[in-house]
């Protein structure tokens, strides 16, 4: 375990080494000029567990406010549109989070909208119609998703009840179920698994994605899936309050693998998005770029931006940082819980610390120290 240091051990350390450090604790009200290191924060496990939101998540963030660190959030949550989801997670942490600060699991999958603009899409994971709406805000004009097929044919899912929803459905989100399902995305971790496997399943083996129709055995063993199939989050397990790690997205994909494969003989085919995978990052340096500009050096070359990516998941965070040549801190508040001091074995990050508030002094101490060796 790393030993805290004092926010007034920090401010002396630096009134050694920095002007720009020493403004930033005692001219709050003076500009101080923006670091040229910025920091993404993973969501769940880091900032927040559950409902609960982590107690240093406050003064991680009043840190880096006082530093004019620019900073970002990069999390494989979502199923809600951006700007819903920052006014959601401004409340519950109780600090502004401006909607072009945050990137949820689904933000890149943005691009596919162009694509499947006119395209029928079966959108799969969240509460009632919100990805849906996602789907919609991004561009999809041709939205179904399992639970209004459910609806449309109650015995698609013998075993789920539709009688659970209080609110019917409008009769505008039923115009899709009999056109072909042309693509399958899913959005967020799937509240019905049960229903959403089999209707996803029915999608997959289908005669040109009509629902209701399936391929002869032969056909099956011998053609492709009939749908491209998009994930928006790779992760096997989340954090929240329960003591250990949770099924995520990563999970239900596993097992609609296993069932295709058996059903077909053939390995499911799918594109994944979220973290680790490179398109998020190429995502998340975009947003940087617009949020924070690229400094100019005396030289007159653009400087290089060192980004420190904090997260809880090796295997998303650690990993998609790494990959990316970003610097990785991972904290033990959330998925990885290691016996001692030891990191990660097969996704080693950069350092490892408590949590996130030591995980932001850290940063700012080694940029520092960066900047000003003795
Ligand atoms: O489903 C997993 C997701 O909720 C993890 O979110 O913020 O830890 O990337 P995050
Ligand atoms: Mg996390």
């Amino acid at each position: 375990m790393i030993k805290r240091t004092p926010l007034r051990t920090l401010a002396t350390v630096t009134a050694f080494r920095t002007r720009t450090y020493i403004r930033a604790f005692h001219a709050e009200t003076k500009v101080i000029p923006q670091a040229h290191y910025n920091v993404v924060f993973d969501i769940d496990g880091v900032l927040i567990k559950g409902k609960q939101v982590l107690p240093q998540t406050h003064r991680a963030l009043s840190l880096l406010k006082a530093n004019n660190v620019p900073y970002i959030f990069l999390t494989n949550g979502g199923g809600l549109k951006e700007t819903d989801k920052a006014a959601q997670l401004s409340k519950k942490i109780g600090a502004h989070i401006a909607p072009e600060q945050l990137i949820l699991s689904h933000s890149p999958m943005r691009a596919l909208a162009q694509k499947y603009e006119h395209k029928n899409v079966l959108v799969v994971g969240g509460n009632g119609s919100d990805c849906r709406q996602v789907a919609e805000y991004y561009g999809l004009k041709h939205v179904v998703t399992p639970e209004e097929v459910h609806v449309a044919f109650p015995y698609v899912c013998p075993s789920s009840a539709i009688e659970a929803r209080e609110i019917p459905l409008p009769e505008k989100y039923l115009q899709n179920v009999n056109r072909p399902v042309e693509a399958i995305m899913v959005f967020h971790d799937s509240v019905d698994w049960g229903r959403d496997l089999q209707v996803m399943l029915d999608a997959l083996v289908s005669v040109d994605g009509y629902l209701n129709t399936v391929k002869s055995q032969a056909e099956l063993h011998t053609t492709k899936q009939s749908v491209p199939l998009y994930f928006s989050n790779s992760d096997l397990v989340w954090s929240n309050e329960h003591p250990n790690p949770r099924f995520a997205q990563g999970t239900f994909r596993t097992c609609l693998e296993r069932i295709y494969q058996d059903m077909t003989g053939h390995k499911l085919e799918y594109t994944l998005f979220g973290k680790p995978m490179r398109p998020t990052y190429q995502y998340a340096e975009s947003v940087l770029n617009n949020l924070a500009p690229i400094h100019i050096g005396p030289n007159g070359m653009p400087k290089p931006r060192t980004v420190y990516a904090i997260g809880d998941n090796p295997y998303a965070d650690i990993a998609g940082a790494n990959a990316y040549g970003w610097k990785s801190v991972l904290v033990r508040t959330g998925v990885f819980k290691p016996e001692g001091d030891e990191n990660h074995h097969i996704h080693p990050a950069t350092t490892v610390v408590d949590d996130v508030e030591d995980a932001v002094r850290w940063i700012i101490s080694t940029e520092i120290r960066k900047e000003h060796p003795f």
